[in-house]
């Protein structure tokens, strides 16, 4: 699973446990003979969100579960979506949905997540699903929240009075990374894009998350010595799958860093599908 590359920096990679509970889910569907429903909404032809879908899909046929695409193009009126999720919250053989992110920029994100029904909101963006989380009592976790802590244990590395950052550009996925964290009694700042500065910031963290969609911004000049890298950015140019991280540039900084692909993507699968099979146990 960790694959030291240079004296310093160690390959913090996801793939291995990934398979791992995707394993555990295949055989307790194949043991129980019940396979859940999952929908997924795309609205538009982003095609990293093209690409999410496709890895999503092939997750699902692996281990048994149903998968339903809603597919809508990106001038479609908002009516139509909402009566989508309508229907799939009563639909009896799904058991989660998930709005495809982002959305095409006309459409109001906030207003759309919150109609789907907390009890088949798969990915925990749901306005109480994360009010639970933010209290300590989870119904569910989000996955990308999930992948994140996974790795940082993994690491086995002592993070108490270490200074956790993430950058992130969007707090729907940042949110709930910080509240898991933090709930584990560690220090956490969340810096969004958007505020000046962000860049000097950084330098100080000892773990680095990054969730920014900016291929490659992220260089060693940005980095402090020996930090933990995780790389959630999921950026696609010419069909070549790329981070938010330049790998190359910053690797004999870090101690250890996630690769893209192979690190935060197939947990963030993986417990997607966990969270599914938890939902549909309610
Ligand atoms: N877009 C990128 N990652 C995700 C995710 O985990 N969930 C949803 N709904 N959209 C995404």
């Amino acid at each position: 699973m960790f694959i030291c590359l240079n004296a310093y920096m160690i390959l913090l990679e996801g793939k291995t446990l990934a398979q791992k509970i995707r394993d555990e889910i295949k055989e307790e569907i194949k043991k129980t003979g019940f396979h859940p429903g999952l929908a997924v909404i795309l609205v538009g032809d982003d095609p990293a969100s093209k690409n999410y879908i496709r890895i999503k899909e092939k997750a699902c046929h692996e281990v048994g579960i149903y998968f339903h695409k809603y597919i809508f193009p990106a001038d479609c009126p908002e009516k139509q979506i909402l009566e989508t999720i309508n229907f799939l919250n009563q639909d009896k053989d799904i058991h989660g949905i998930i709005i495809q992110l982002p959305l095409p920029k006309k459409f109001n994100t906030n207003k759309i997540i919150k109609v789907v029904i907390p009890e088949k909101d798969v990915d925990g963006f749901h306005p109480l699903n994360l009010t639970k989380l933010a209290s300590g009592k989870p119904r569910i976790i989000p996955p990308t929240a999930q992948a994140v802590l996974a790795l940082l244990e993994l690491t086995k590395e002592n993070l108490n009075n270490k200074k956790i950052i993430i950058l992130a550009k969007s707090e729907i996925f940042a949110k709930p990374i910080k509240y898991i964290l933090e709930q584990r009694g560690l220090k956490v700042k969340l810096i969004l894009f958007k505020e000046k500065k962000w860049s000097k910031k950084i330098i100080k963290a000892d773990v680095l998350i990054v969730a920014l969609g900016q291929p490659n911004l992220i260089k060693k000049e940005m980095i402090g010595q020996n930090t933990i890298i995780i790389d959630v950015g999921t950026n696609y140019i010419k069909d070549k799958l790329f981070g938010d991280v330049d790998f190359e540039d910053v690797k004999n900084k870090a101690s250890w860093i996630t690769p893209v692909p192979g690190g935060v993507g197939p947990l963030t699968v993986a417990f997607l599908l966990k969270n599914l099979i938890q939902l549909a146990k309610y």
